[in-house]
């Protein structure tokens, strides 16, 4: 059945559990989320962004979330709009059956550009009204997401900030966090501590310079009640990396966020942990496996059931991880 994202993570926080939010953009993608959410008795949150609708398109990525939904009745489910840049976005993921968006105002509608506080204010505010007026939750964000070890975003990725960023943009300030969940109304806060998107986060175990966990944790103190969201929070396994290069790939050595940094947001109020880089590797090395093990395979549903395999079990690692499992 559909939840929204505040249902979802008021019984979190009741629980002291968080939801990964697993991005989708295709079939095998989510019948990896799902069957890891059935063998973990787990609910999820399915995260749709702006790249991914232009992917599938609209009609098809909501009718395959209803099959998603009708296919696993026991499963609660929030379809989430991941890293919406405008009024018009949400509205449309509204349209289309999302139970809760993301408006992503700390970059200006380009995707690029750091906005400033009352841009992100004035934006947040607006799409918390219009959305709440339809039952659907709403995620603001804060801070721009980059790394503290560079001070740049995430080009590489291809979205986030394109400019060098200073440490007061790269970390949520918590006393402007008080006053944005307390003017905006949003259900949910995605913070900014020294993650950033893609599989290039870190270029060493990060520690405290790197990854500003105690941000988090000032937050939560003055923030009790507000849902807290970690982005960019890819562990990106070194065996699945790899698999990848064994088999004809070509990553680099790199560092995300371990699982136990994950773990002690969650002990401050994280609720809502985004994962997308993990999956996509865990899809690409079982692909990789099969065609380089057997290079005359040409049935996609070959090498496309070992990706879905490897996703669905590092799906089921962090239902594990993260106490989702069970919770359904
Ligand atoms: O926001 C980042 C997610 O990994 C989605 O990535 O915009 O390439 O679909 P995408
Ligand atoms: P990763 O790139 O670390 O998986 O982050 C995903 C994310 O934050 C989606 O919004
Ligand atoms: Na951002
Ligand atoms: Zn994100």
């Amino acid at each position: 059945a559909r939840i929204t994202l505040r249902q979802l993570l008021d019984h979190a926080a009741e629980h002291g559990y968080a939801v990964p939010a697993f991005n989708i953009s295709n079939m095998e993608m989510g019948l990896a989320i799902m069957n890891a959410a059935r063998k973990a008795n787990a609910p999820v949150i399915l995260a749709a962004s702006r790249g991914a609708r232009a992917y599938a398109g609209d009609r098809l990525l909501a009718r395959l979330i209803d099959g998603l939904v009708e296919t696993f009745p026991e499963i609660p489910v929030c379809l989430h709009l991941d890293h919406g840049n405008n009024l018009a976005t949400c509205a449309t993921a509204i349209q289309h059956g999302f139970t809760s968006v993301m408006m992503d105002g700390s970059l200006l509608a380009d995707g690029k550009t750091p906005a400033d506080y009352d841009y992100n204010r004035d934006i947040t505010a607006r799409v918390v009204a219009m959305a709440h007026a339809c039952g659907v939750s709403v995620e603001g964000e804060l801070g721009v997401l980059g790394s503290l070890e560079t001070g740049m975003g995430d080009q590489e990725d291809g979205h986030g900030a394109t400019e060098k960023l200073s440490e007061d943009q790269l970390l949520t300030d918590p006393e402007e966090a008080e006053r944005f969940v307390r003017e905006t109304g949003v259900d949910a806060l995605a913070v900014a501590m020294g993650t950033s998107h893609g599989a290039y986060k870190f270029t060493r175990k990060p520690d405290g310079d790197i990854l500003a966990m105690n941000v988090i944790e000032e937050i939560n103190r003055r923030l009790p009640n507000t849902h807290l969201v970690m982005h960019g929070s890819s562990s990106v396994p070194e065996e699945l990396r790899q698999l990848i290069n064994n088999f004809g790939g070509d990553m680099r050595p790199t560092w995300g966020v371990p699982v136990e940094e994950i773990q002690r947001g969650i002990r401050s109020g994280v609720r809502k942990v985004n994962i997308d880089t993990d999956n996509r590797m865990a899809m690409t090395a079982g692909v990789r496996r099969v065609l380089a093990n057997d290079p005359s395979e040409f049935d996609p549903r070959k090498y496309l059931k070992e990706g879905t395999a490897l996703m669905m079990e590092l799906c089921q690692a962090r239902f594990e991880a993260f106490g989702t499992a069970g919770q359904a």
